[in-house]
């Protein structure tokens, strides 16, 4: 794809300028996020909501039939929300006419199967490329240009340095809020919004574009300067190191204020991008004003080492690194959101809990490991919910997501009432890292990885390679514990001349709400009289009473 010259009017560099957007009256219950102690939570029909999610491959959304028999198999896989495409091509074939049949589409079957839904408005970008514009778009480099490298050749992604490119994006995504709002302002089915996919300029570390080196060479914004200088002590250490080792200028070029390198180029690149997805984020919040999240293609690392540099993964994402300009430049985007297909899952979500960030986890995988991620990102990050990828391929109440979804469920709500609060908390454990001790209330509790069963009672069952334990305090004794090939040991926290020792214990399930118990366990189901034993094949809850002795 080649440039086309740029005309003067087709850009109008002011992306600075604050969106000025009249508020729509916000109707009084919709979707939002509200704090519960150090959390932050996602609200809905004024209940606390968990996101237990996945997400349609990219194309399902774009036809009802094709995903008519998928319905049935999403709801018996035990989700309670679906995230699905809404693409700018579909829904603005031609410039101004809007079509929202699939959108209405999605509504009503997700109502029909008792399903909320996450839109993901795939508009100017898609995993760091430009392919869900419309063709009106597209196939006009004039009036919506497109980044260009280093040596001048165009690449088929629109750049952020384009208010006509903005424009319609946010004109687009603005109508699309609006008609939600018109269809679904009562009801709720949608509850979020994911505002583009993984963006970022993937190739060259930054927009080389005649206009974009205008930008790069001229001085960091105000507005940015100013967010670094009243966020100096909290910012996100590499950030701020950064701008240390330049000298902490509180004005100049980006090289002079972060130094030469491509990490500046991605600061630069952040910063810009957020600007754009923000306006395109402010302008639908003005229509209607749903929690909005922003996705991330992550850094490879040693995982894919052609993928550790940005521009190897998209330059400009919301990475850790890059936060602060994120938060800076795009204050309508509430969350910022890591994709996580790498296995150092803790790692990702300890730097995306950052700066009160709220973790909510739109991609990743949905097998047995991914079950155990999404008790962690419950249980221990105060997550606002968990969404593997491609639902069309792992829907079934008997895949290990349906299994693990069964029991999420049945405990969410009681980690929603203690998300926060320092009243519940998870582990994880695998063959590498096969122990665990955290302290909850008084007692530390120790998660120990088996893959043998020590119930002569419990099924054989396939090796699973990460677990999750899930710890959640009822009363000063009074425990729920959910766990999977695994024995749970306890000790005091407060005095070492104690010993503890089980009172009760119960295996059971919730149902609606209430406590339903099976066995009473003892004996051989109560390894070395003292601990908890959780089989292998599935997750299963027990309620525990702990006493102490000496
Ligand atoms: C990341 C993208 O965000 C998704 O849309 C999807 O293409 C997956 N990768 C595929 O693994």
């Amino acid at each position: 794809m080649k440039l086309s010259t740029l005309s003067s009017t087709a850009i109008l560099i002011s992306l600075a300028s604050t969106p000025a957007f009249s508020q729509a009256k916000p109707s009084t219950n919709i979707p939002h996020l509200e704090r519960h102690g150090t959390a932050t939570q996602l609200i809905v029909d004024g209940k606390p909501f968990l996101v237990l999610g996945a997400e349609l491959n990219n194309s399902s959304a774009s036809s009802m039939e094709y995903l008519r028999p998928l319905w049935s198999k999403i709801a018996a896989t035990n989700l309670n929300t679906v995230l699905a495409t809404v693409s700018w091509e579909l829904m603005e074939p031609e410039e101004g006419r809007f079509d929202f049949s699939l959108v209405d589409g999605l509504i009503q079957d997700a109502r029909r199967y008792n399903q909320r839904l996450i839109m993901l408005w795939f508009g100017s970008w898609k995993n760091g490329k430009s392919t869900y514009q419309p063709v009106w778009v597209k196939t006009n480099q004039q009036r919506f240009p497109i980044i260009q490298d280093e040596k001048g050749k165009g690449l088929a992604t629109l750049t952020t340095l384009s208010n006509a490119n903005r424009d319609a994006d946010a004109h687009a995504f603005a109508a699309l809020m609006k008609h939600i709002r018109e269809l679904d302002g009562d009801a709720h089915t949608v509850i979020m919004m994911q505002v583009e996919n993984e963006v970022g300029a993937l190739g060259p570390s930054r927009d080389h574009s005649p206009v974009a080196n205008q930008a790069f060479a001229g001085p960091v914004p105000k507005e940015f300067m100013d967010y670094l200088q009243k966020h100096k002590d909290t910012l996100i250490p590499e950030l701020r190191k950064r701008w240390e080792a330049a000298g902490f200028k509180t004005s100049g070029s980006w090289e002079e204020v972060f130094g030469a390198g491509v990490e500046t180029d991605e600061i630069f690149m952040a910063w810009n991008y957020a600007r754009y997805v923000g306006y395109v984020a402010a302008a639908g919040k003005a229509e209607y004003p749903l929690p909005m999240f922003v996705n991330t293609w992550l850094r490879q690392g040693k995982f894919k080492p052609n993928e550790d540099m940005p521009g190897g993964y998209p330059s400009g994402g919301p990475l850790p690194q890059v936060m602060d300009a994120w938060r800076a430049g795009a204050p309508a985007i509430d969350i910022l959101s890591p994709d996580v297909h790498v296995p150092n899952y803790q790692e990702w979500c300890a730097w995306y809990t950052q700066s009160g960030n709220p973790l909510f986890i739109p991609e990743s995988r949905g097998d047995a490991k991914g079950v155990a991620w999404a008790f962690a990102t419950a249980g221990k990050y105060d997550g606002i919910g968990y969404s593997p990828f491609g639902i069309d391929r792992l829907a079934s109440p008997d895949s290990e997501l349906g299994k693990g979804y069964q029991v999420l469920s049945q405990v969410g709500p009681l980690i929603l009432e203690r998300q926060g609060l320092g009243k519940v908390t998870a582990v994880l454990v695998d063959a590498d890292a096969p122990r665990s001790k955290v302290r909850l209330g008084d007692y530390m509790i120790e998660a120990r990885f088996a893959r043998r069963s020590q119930d002569p009672n419990a099924p054989i069952a396939a090796p699973v390679d990460q677990v999750a334990g899930l710890f959640i305090q009822l009363g000063p004794d009074d425990y729920v514990i959910v766990g999977r090939s695994m024995s749970v040991y306890f000790e005091t926290a407060t005095d070492a001349t104690e010993s503890v020792g089980l009172a009760t214990v119960e295996e059971g399930q919730y149902v609606d709400g209430r406590w339903v118990p099976g066995r009473r366990l003892n004996g051989d189901e109560t390894p070395e009289w003292k601990a908890l034993w959780f089989p292998g094949d599935r997750y299963t809850i027990q309620k525990i009473k702990l006493y102490r002795y000496r």
